[in-house]
C-alpha cells in the first residue's frame, strides 16, 4: 500500500510517499481502506519534534531517539470503509463507512490502518461516519472536535457564559467556537484578519483580530478564556478572566511553569493538560453533526503524494479551519 514514511525529524521533505506492507487485522481489530485524513499543526509538530526540550526529550524516548521508529507513518485522523474485521470484532462489519482517530500511535496518512474496535486510552478509536458529510469532511472531526469537547467539558461551559477562544481558527478552534454555541455560550472569537468572516460565519458573536487589537486592554472579563494556541500570557491576560474563572490551555508549551505559579497563586482555575478522546465522544459530534448544529471548515485538499507540500502549507498558520489528505485507490 502506499504510506507516508516518517523516518527522520525535520522539515516536511523528510517525508516520503512509500509502498509499505498492507497490514492484516488481528483478531480484535478492524481493517481500515483510508479515503481521507489530515494533516493538523500537531502532525508538523510532531514530524519535527519542535519541542521544548522537556518534551521532546520524552518524545525522542517513546518515538526513537534520532529518528522515528522504523516504517513509522504520520497522520491521526482518517475516514474510510471497513474492508474486514478479525473475528472477535462485535459491533463493525465490512462495508461500515467511519470516521475516527490512531490517536498517538499514528498511521492514518497510508491507503490502509488496522485499529482495535476498542481503543486504549491515547489510541483514539473510530465509530459509524456521519450520514450527511463525506469522506473528506468527516476526517476532519475526530482531532479538533474531541479536543475541542474536552476542554469545553473541563471549562464546564454553562449557558449564558462569556468565553474567549483564541486561536479559533484553526482545527481545534473552529469547532470549539461551534460547542461552545452549541452550549449556549457568548464566545469571542480571537484570530487574524483573514479568519475572521469565517469566524462569523460558523457562530462567533464577536471577533477580535489579533494583529490589530490586544484583548487585554479593551476592558471585557469572560468566565472562559480557552487558549487553543498558547500565546496568551497569563500575567496579561489576568484583567480579562473573572475572579473565579478557568484558563484552558491546548498548547502549554513554554506556559507550564507560569501555569503552575498561577494555578497556586491565584483563585482561577488553570487547565492544562493533553486532550484524550473516546468512541462516545465520536457519537456525540456526529449526532451534532447529523443534526446540523456543528460542520466543519475545510481550508484545502490535497492528494496523499503531495503530503510534502501540504505540510509546508500549515506550516505557513494560514490554514483556515483543516487541511484534508484524499487517498486514491488505485482498485477503488
Ligand atoms: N493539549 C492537547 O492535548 C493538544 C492536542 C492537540 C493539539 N494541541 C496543540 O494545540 C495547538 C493548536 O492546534 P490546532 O490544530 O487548532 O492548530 P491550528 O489549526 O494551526 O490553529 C491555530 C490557530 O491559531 C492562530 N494563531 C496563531 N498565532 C496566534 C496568536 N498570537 N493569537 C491568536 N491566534 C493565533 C492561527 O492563525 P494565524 O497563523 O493566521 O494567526 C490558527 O488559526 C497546537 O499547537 C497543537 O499542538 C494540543
Amino acid at each position: 500500500m502506499k504510506a507516508v514514511a516518517w523516518m527522520k525529524y525535520g522539515p516536511p521533505d523528510v517525508l516520503e510517499l512509500r509502498e509499505l506492507e498492507k497490514p492484516t487485522p488481528k483478531d480484535n481489530e478492524l481493517l481500515i481502506k483510508i479515503f481521507a485524513t489530515t494533516v493538523t499543526a500537531g502532525d508538523c509538530e510532531m514530524r519535527s519534534l519542535k519541542f521544548p526540550i522537556y518534551l521532546s526529550l520524552p518524545m525522542r524516548l517513546w518515538r526513537g531517539f534520532l529518528k522515528s521508529k522504523e516504517n513509522s507513518i504520520l497522520g491521526t485522523e482518517l475516514a474510510g470503509k471497513i474492508e474486514a474485521v478479525g473475528k472477535d470484532v462485535k459491533q463493525f462489519k465490512e462495508g461500515d463507512q467511519v470516521f475516527g482517530s490512531a490517536g498517538m500511535d499514528f498511521g492514518t496518512n497510508a491507503e490502509y490502518i488496522c485499529l482495535p474496535e476498542e481503543p486504549g486510552e491515547m489510541e483514539g478509536g473510530v465509530a459509524i461516519k456521519p450520514a450527511n458529510m463525506t469522506y473528506e469532511e468527516a476526517a476532519t472531526v475526530p482531532f479538533g472536535g474531541r479536543d475541542a469537547l474536552h476542554f469545553l467539558r473541563l471549562g464546564n461551559i454553562q449557558r449564558g457564559q462569556k468565553i474567549l477562544i483564541n486561536g479559533a481558527g484553526g482545527s481545534i478552534g473552529t469547532f470549539g467556537v461551534q460547542l461552545a454555541k452549541y452550549f449556549r455560550a457568548e464566545v469571542t472569537a480571537v484570530d487574524s484578519t483573514a479568519k475572521l468572516d469565517m469566524l462569523r460565519t460558523i457562530g462567533a458573536d464577536h471577533v477580535v483580530d489579533y494583529t490589530r487589537e490586544d484583548f487585554t486592554q479593551n476592558g471585557e472579563i469572560y468566565d472562559v478564556i480557552f487558549d487553543v494556541v498558547g500565546t496568551i500570557s497569563f500575567s496579561r491576560s489576568a484583567r480579562s478572566i473573572k475572579q473565579d474563572g478557568t484558563y484552558l490551555l491546548a498548547n502549554p508549551m513554554g506556559q507550564i511553569v507560569r501555569g503552575l505559579w498561577t494555578r497556586i497563586r491565584s483563585s482561577k482555575q488553570v487547565i492544562m493538560q493533553t486532550a484524550s478522546g473516546t468512541i462516545d465522544d465520536l457519537i456525540f459530534l456526529r449526532k451534532l453533526v447529523e443534526e446540523g448544529k456543528i460542520k466543519t471548515v475545510i481550508d484545502r485538499s490535497y492528494p496523499l503524494e503531495q503530503i510534502v507540500e501540504a505540510h509546508r502549507y500549515v506550516e505557513t498558520g494560514q490554514k483556515a479551519g483543516n487541511l484534508v489528505i484524499t487517498v486514491a485507490h488505485n482498485n477503488a
